[in-house]
């Protein structure tokens, strides 16, 4: 494809989409400034893709002095939305909320605008939209965002290490507590198909026993690693489980408030754990769920500089006019993949993942193993034979 951007002052349009995370600002401020750099003009659609259904009132201009101070902001200058797909629009009639399919006058509200390219940030909801929008015409660069890390084809997207070193500092802090009290302590942690967060933070943490989504646990398990801790005098426990975890043949826990909406809210698995393990082990247990302290507040060293990075990046494959792709890290570069590949399905933690071997190599329950006690003689892997026969 040849460059758009020959001798002609180039339009670009901004938008943040789906749930915010630590970085999106430093993107917006290195796309921004990349822009400048060219002499290009830089417009922000807030609220999301949606925002160009009504352009006269989602659309800002963003100018140098607009993007100044924000690199270590946590958030989104142009505000974002978790339901802003316009092939879903949903309109209120008479008989109840209606999806109407709008994407049409966002592709003509686009053309209509003058814009050359779109940049959109977000996750793989909003990368899926983003791709279809493509298809329909709209020249689009990608960048990859969410705390949960979910996203194919990129080492890794920003947000992701600050929500790990909040919850990394949320666990260290209930240590303490737990020692003190000699409890077992419950804390969930955002993740919702995939335990990224979980895994990370509860290794970095020093946590006990974690539950991801990927690996369905048995509470009986959990128990089992308690009372394991009491027995050799630890006398506290810290179990991490990710927002998504499962238990074995149950369902995901979800809000009652949101059931009632329909919408798939998570959250309450922490709390059915805690209750659970007090009842069947007798240890006095809290809980807790960090929820939405993971994605606010700046972003680290590491989310600054990696969205920084893709933000330049995007302009410029915008510049060689590369569009229908997502810029990614592939360490240590920036490089770009259709966004048909990204979106393609989610990524989760692989089952050998060195972290979880290493994790379970120090006595780190998935909760998905049988205790010490049932494992005596039962056939589970020689080391672990071997160890509780000893
Ligand atoms: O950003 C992804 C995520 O953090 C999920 O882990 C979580 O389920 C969801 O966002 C919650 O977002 P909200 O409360 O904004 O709908």
């Amino acid at each position: 494809m040849s460059s758009p951007s020959k001798g002609r002052k180039l339009r670009i349009a901004l938008s943040t989409g789906g749930g915010d995370a630590p970085g999106l600002n430093a993107v917006i401020r290195a796309a921004t400034k990349t822009a400048y750099h060219l002499g290009w003009e830089v417009y922000g659609i807030q609220e999301g893709l949606a925002g160009l259904i009504d352009p006269r009132r989602k659309l800002v201009r963003i100018d140098p002095e607009d993007i100044r101070g924000i690199l270590n902001q946590g958030g989104t200058i142009l505000g974002t939305a978790n339901r802003g797909n316009p092939f879903k629009h949903v309109v209120r009639t008479p008989a109840g909320p209606k999806e109407v399919d709008l994407s049409g006058t966002v592709v003509r509200n686009f053309r209509k605008l003058g814009f050359d390219a779109l940049i959109s940030i977000g996750g793989e909801g909003t990368l899926g939209i983003a791709h279809q929008l493509f298809e329909k015409g709209i020249p689009i660069v990608g960048v990859p965002k969410t705390i949960d890390n979910d996203l194919l084809g990129t080492d890794v997207t920003f947000g992701f290490d600050t929500a790990v070193s909040i919850a990394t500092e949320a666990i260290d802090r209930l240590h303490s507590t737990a020692q003190s009290h000699r409890r077992c302590m419950v804390v969930e942690v955002m993740g919702r198909y995939a335990g990224w967060i979980a895994l990370n933070a509860g290794v970095s943490g020093g946590a006990d026993c974690i539950l991801i989504p990927e690996i369905p646990f048995d509470i009986d398990a959990v128990c089992d690693k308690v009372r394991e801790r009491d027995r050799i005098k630890r006398m506290f426990s810290i179990v991490v489980t990710s927002e998504g975890a499962v238990p074995r043949g149950g369902q995901r826990v979800l809000q009652e408030a949101a059931q009632a909406d329909h919408v798939e809210r998570l959250g309450g698995v922490a709390e059915w754990v805690g209750r659970e393990v007090q009842k069947r082990s007798g240890k006095e247990t809290r809980s807790l769920v960090l929820g939405h302290l993971q994605r606010g507040g700046h972003p680290t060293t590491f989310d600054r500089l990696l969205a920084t990075r893709l933000g330049s990046a995007a302009v410029r494959l915008v510049q060689e006019g590369r569009f229908g792709r997502m810029v990614a890290l592939k360490t240590p570069r920036i490089v770009s993949i259709p966004l048909s590949q990204a979106i393609r399905r989610l990524k989760t933690v692989p089952l050998d993942h060195d972290t979880i071997t290493s994790a379970r190599s120090m006595g780190i329950s998935f909760g998905d193993l049988p205790g010490p006690r049932e494992r005596r003689g039962s056939g589970y892997g020689p080391s672990l034979r071997r160890k509780t026969t000893t």
